[in-house]
């Protein structure tokens, strides 16, 4: 028998619940456990009078039954009355059921303005103000559930009921956004549109089926959705007579009603009407990005003349794709040419200025040692990229690309003019389910000389389900920062035209420049490149541990979080550990990470007499990169996970008889943490396998059934609770998959 879902510890408020629905709710959350707020302001159907009865009823029935209640008799309209109770008399406030509610049909024409006021401040206005109050409790203590109470009045509409249907629609409006807004602080966010009967449906209802429509078949589902365990968040469902169905959008293909270069007519749009109201394979759009990037698609067609074909259509679905084709495949050539203004620009464009004196040697062509910032690197290799839209194989939506990590390594200093010419190689292509992941690897050359190796990770974000492998084997892999403080950190600021001056080294992306561009990406206002932050955090390094030194920079690593907006501060902290120093950088601002699991190896110093730590043998573990993404799912499930597990994993990683790598997977501690190196925390179970034994046994060819069998071949070791090897299965086999 499955566990049946209680409420004790949860207190719930109830508006409008001294009768009908309201009652309902209140007393199968009493009967569950919870202790219930009985609200009820107790007038009449159509908003007027007062009386404290009905919440007196309904909290005396939830009482008898062993139930924890007290009533309220405030109006929804003093929401935060309503809350104050919640909190004094029970210390707290996790469950909002909006539910109160009156009617004031009229056919529309004699809707007055009370008429429609009323209904607005009861149904839409009170919610509001009730959630508003609830609002910050919930998000301090990281959980809240919220209901708001619709009506396929709201849905369909239904005649006399004009004031009643915007109200009810409008609160599905309300639950879309506070969904999202709530869902990282664990509040979710439902709306439901029920049918029973009540005093407000014996006008509209024949008695016998206003008898059978029993409210107290609605409640269980306001009970689930209330529930922790529930993840359900900005549904809408219809509820009524014992059945629960979900909604959502749909939205035809749609038709492209204009060309390049050419206006929309009416009469265009009277001539396609058919087919923009066409639902044949019509998609489900689920978010505001989804239904933008349809804008996006429909732009970069019409600018590249894709409507000409007036049957074409906007289609986001890729068409059959062959990595097999397009791995290995090596793009043509591409020749780049520049002086030292290329050099000068990059720097001033990575926040380079006079203001700081050691920066004149980046800036001034004159100067004794005028170099070129190493990171310069990506710009002759950048333009590569461009290239991808002619490999066999692939078929990519460029305003779909998001660039996901890059890795630079410098053979030699890079000259400050000349030219060059970079190969490019599809080194691997990866399904991500969601997206398909693309790693292209770019030699660059100055006369045959290896100068450098750019590796770009970019995701194709709604191309991947095409049957690929999901197991990248040739990415340079992050490495995450050791878990101490900082060792030292630096702030600078980007300018307002950080981006418009970085972009003159070759990224013309609009994203960058053009407001409207970016609003329909989804963000506010254009953001800065990726590739600037990542020169900005590379300089910090290079200034904090090298002396400007450019002949001290080997290699660099970032995986891109989060967009930056120009103007906003970058903070890049560094942790050195031997010839690597690991660094992430934020947003002062906001707090958020900008680049995460970087770091930049150093040549070493003329006169350093410090070791590395970090051997090179350990460098490129193929294992580093499931590690990491068992700690991105740890960030994601990690609660879920310790539950379910209750272990601490040590692992070593062996390369050629060594140690080459300890990782501590806790799932017993806190929402679950992954650690690289020491760990206080003892493990209860200690694994050591070599790197390439690891990779087969994720991979499932070491033994697909079982990690344990890995141990009975002698190709893993175990130390401590040797049962645990069975949960541990659970954990690779779910949360490696890459
Ligand atoms: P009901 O009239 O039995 O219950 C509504 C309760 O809200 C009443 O007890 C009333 O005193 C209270 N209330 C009204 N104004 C208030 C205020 N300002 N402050 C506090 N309490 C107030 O009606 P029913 O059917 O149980 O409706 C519950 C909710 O479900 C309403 O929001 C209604 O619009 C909605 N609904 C109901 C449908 C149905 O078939 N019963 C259909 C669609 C939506």
């Amino acid at each position: 028998m499955s566990v049946s879902l209680t409420f004790a510890g949860r207190v719930v408020l109830v508006t409008g619940a001294g009768g009908g629905l309201g009652r309902e709710y209140a007393l199968l959350f009493g009967e569950r456990g919870a202790a219930v707020i009985v609200n009820d302001l107790g007038g009449d159907i159509k908003g007027g009078g007062k009386s404290s009865a009905a919440a007196d009823r309904v909290v005396q029935e939830i009482r008898t039954k062993g139930g924890k209640a007290v009533a309220n008799y405030d109006s929804v309209e003093d929401g935060e009355k309503l809350i104050q109770m919640a909190l004094d008399t029970f210390g707290r406030i996790d469950i909002v059921v909006n539910n109160a509610g009156i009617l004031r049909d009229r056919s529309f024409a004699r809707t007055s303005d009370l008429d429609w006021d009323l209904i607005h401040r009861v149904h839409l206005r009170g919610s509001f103000l009730v959630t508003r109050a609830a609002w910050n409790h919930m998000k301090n203590q990281k959980f809240g559930r919220i209901i708001m109470t619709s009506s396929a009045a709201g849905i369909y509409g239904n005649f006399g009921q004009a004031n009643y249907s915007a109200a009810k629609l409008g609160l599905l409006g309300l639950a879309n956004t506070l969904a999202i807004e709530g869902q990282k602080y664990n509040i979710h966010c439902n709306t439901i549109a029920p049918t029973a009967g009540s005093r407000l449906t014996e006008t509209v209802m024949p008695p016998d089926l206003l008898e059978s429509l029993k409210a107290e078949y609605v409640a269980p589902l306001i009970l689930w959705l209330c529930h922790e365990s529930c993840q359900e968040n900005g549904g809408l469902f219809e509820v009524g007579a014992g059945w629960i169905g979900k909604l959502r959008w749909e939205r035809s293909v749609g038709r492209i009603v204009r060309q390049k270069n050419q206006m929309v007519t009416p009469e265009s749009v009277r001539d396609t009407w058919s087919e923009i109201c066409d639902f044949t394979d019509a998609t489900k759009p689920a978010s505001i990005q989804e239904s933008l990037q349809t804008l996006v698609d429909v732009l970069s067609r019409v600018n590249t003349g894709l409507t000409a074909n007036p049957t074409s259509a906007v289609s986001v679905t890729v068409p059959g794709m062959n990595p097999s084709a397009a791995i290995g495949h090596t793009l043509a050539e591409m020749s780049f040419t520049y002086t030292h203004m290329n050099c000068i620009l990059y720097a001033l464009g990575v926040g380079m200025s006079t203001k700081d004196p050691h920066h004149l040697k980046f800036l001034y062509e004159g100067h004794e040692d005028f170099s070129v910032l190493p990171t310069f690197g990506v710009i002759p290799a950048q333009s590569s990229m461009t290239g991808l839209s002619s490999v066999p194989g692939l078929d990519i939506d460029f305003t779909r690309l998001l660039h996901g990590e890059q890795y630079l390594e410098l053979f030699k200093p890079l000259p400050t003019s000349g030219t060059l010419s970079s190969k490019a190689t599809v080194a691997d292509v990866l399904d991500k389910g969601s997206g398909m992941l693309i790693l292209l690897d770019v030699h660059t050359y100055s006369g045959g000389e290896l100068l450098c190796y750019n590796q770009f990770s970019v995701f194709i974000v709604g191309s991947g389900g095409f049957g690929g492998k999901r197991m990248l084997q040739k990415a340079m892999v992050t490495a995450d920062p050791p878990n101490r403080a900082p060792d030292a950190v630096i702030v600078d600021e980007t300018s307002k035209d950080q981006a418009a001056l970085y972009r003159l080294s070759g990224d013309w992306n609009p994203l960058h420049i053009d407001p409207s561009f970016a609003a329909m990406g989804g963000f506010k206002s254009p953001i800065l490149h990726g590739l600037c932050s990542f020169g900005f955090a590379a300089r910090h390094v290079l200034k904090q541990y090298a002396g400007n030194d450019v002949s001290r920079f080997k290699s660099i690593k970032v995986r891109f979080e989060k967009p930056v907006y120009p103007g906003q501060s970058l903070q890049t902290e560094m942790w050195k550990e031997g010839n690597r120093v690991h660094l992430q950088c934020k947003v002062k601002e906001t707090g958020g990470v900008v680049l995460s699991g970087a770091y930049i190896d150093l040549h070493a110093a003329a006169d350093d007499t410090s070791v590395s730590v970090c051997p090179p043998q350990t460098a490129g573990l193929q294992s580093d990169l499931v590690f990491a993404e068992i700690g991105r799912r740890i960030k994601d499930v990690g609660a879920e996970l310790v539950k379910k597990v209750n272990a601490v994993f040590g692992w070593e990683i062996t390369k050629d008889g060594k140690t080459a790598r300890e990782w501590t997977i806790d799932l017993k501690t806190g929402s679950g943490s992954l650690h690289k190196g020491a760990y206080s925390s003892k493990a209860d179970v200690t694994f050591t396998v070599t790197d390439e034994d690891f990779m087969e046994v994720v991979m499932g060819k070491l033994n697909p059934q079982k990690a344990s069998k890995a141990f009975f071949a002698g190709k893993l070791k175990v130390r401590g609770n040797i049962m645990l090897s069975q949960k541990l299965e659970a954990i690779l086999k779910e949360h490696a998959k890459l």
